[in-house]
């Protein structure tokens, strides 16, 4: 029978269940979660397995990344599932801190990421976000130091900024971000999509369609702000409010004009109801 993941609740009970690993030199990947997790987060685990010799999966609904309006109390907390479904992974830790244990009284240091942190997408919409992340995932990488860590395309822009922040820092550790898993029907998986109605979810895949159509026509030579204006109009006769449909540099995330720019990702957030919903494609 697959064995449980240890699971650790304190920096010194962490350091002190990974010290044999080091002292045994077995690499280590960590995958960074807010738990509730899905095909898309144990995609990432999988991967981490291939990559080192030991995994770390951290769950941690960190707070410092959502704003008071936002869905920090409702964020759905399945632990008992999610140590389940990764003890049939095959996680060897589980890192899960209370916000205490990560913000103890007294805590007074916050990174500001700039560059693709600022680059008027996710930040637009969520100010406080991406100084929540990269100074929780700072945390995560300094807590459980290793030597690889796996994140999602799905974030895209996340992806970016803390891939910048791991170099800006000296972080030894190198960031991979693996492709989206999506259902059947093209909708990103996402903890969040639990939100949805029955009839909300019949809408939700027209980000991805757009996205999918978009991406094609723009390789094929279409005008980019032309084709994203009709983009922006399928989406919100779908029912959802759009927050944005851009294309972006693929690795700065600064606007583009033309394929001649460099490698175009096309990413898109909106809202239905009062879930919110993010995607994004290469070009
Ligand atoms: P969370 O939303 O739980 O996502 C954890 C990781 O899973 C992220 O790297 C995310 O990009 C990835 N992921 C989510 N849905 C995915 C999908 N459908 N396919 C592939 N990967 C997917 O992102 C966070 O948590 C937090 O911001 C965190 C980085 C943990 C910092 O608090």
């Amino acid at each position: 029978m697959a064995q449980r993941p240890v699971v650790t609740r304190t920096v010194s009970k962490l350091r002190a269940t990974l010290l044999p690993f080091r002292g045994r030199r077995q690499s280590i990947a960590l995958v960074p979660t807010m738990g509730a997790l899905h095909r898309g987060h144990l995609a990432l685990v999988k991967e981490a397995q291939r990559r080192a010799r030991r995994v770390v999966v951290s769950i941690f609904v960190n707070p410092t990344q959502f704003a008071p309006h936002e869905d920090f109390g409702s964020y759905p907390r399945r632990f008992a599932a999610d140590i389940q479904a990764l003890t049939l992974a095959g996680a060897d830790v589980v890192w899960a801190p209370s916000p205490d244990v990560m913000y103890p009284d007294g805590f007074a240091t916050r990174l500001a990421p700039e560059g693709a942190a600022r680059a008027g997408l996710e930040d637009k919409f969520r100010p406080h976000f991406f100084g929540g992340v990269a100074t929780v995932v700072a945390k995560l990488f300094t807590q459980v130091a290793p030597d690889v860590a796996i994140f999602g395309q799905k974030d895209y822009q996340q992806l970016r900024v803390v891939t910048q922040m791991a170099k800006d820092l000296d972080l030894p550790l190198k960031v991979i971000g693996l492709p989206t898993v999506r259902e059947k029907d093209g909708l990103a998986l996402s903890s969040r999509n639990v939100y949805l109605s029955e009839l909300e979810r019949q809408h939700a895949p027209v980000l991805y369609r757009t996205l999918l159509a978009s991406a094609e026509r723009i390789k094929a030579g279409e005008p980019i702000e032309m084709v994203l204006e009709e983009g922006r109009h399928a989406i919100t006769l779908a029912e959802f409010a759009l927050d944005y449909l851009e294309a972006r540099h693929a690795l700065t995330l600064e606007p583009v004009a033309s394929l001649k720019d460099g490698p175009i990702r096309l990413l898109v957030a909106a809202k239905i109801g009062t879930t919110r919903l993010i995607d994004n494609l290469a070009v």
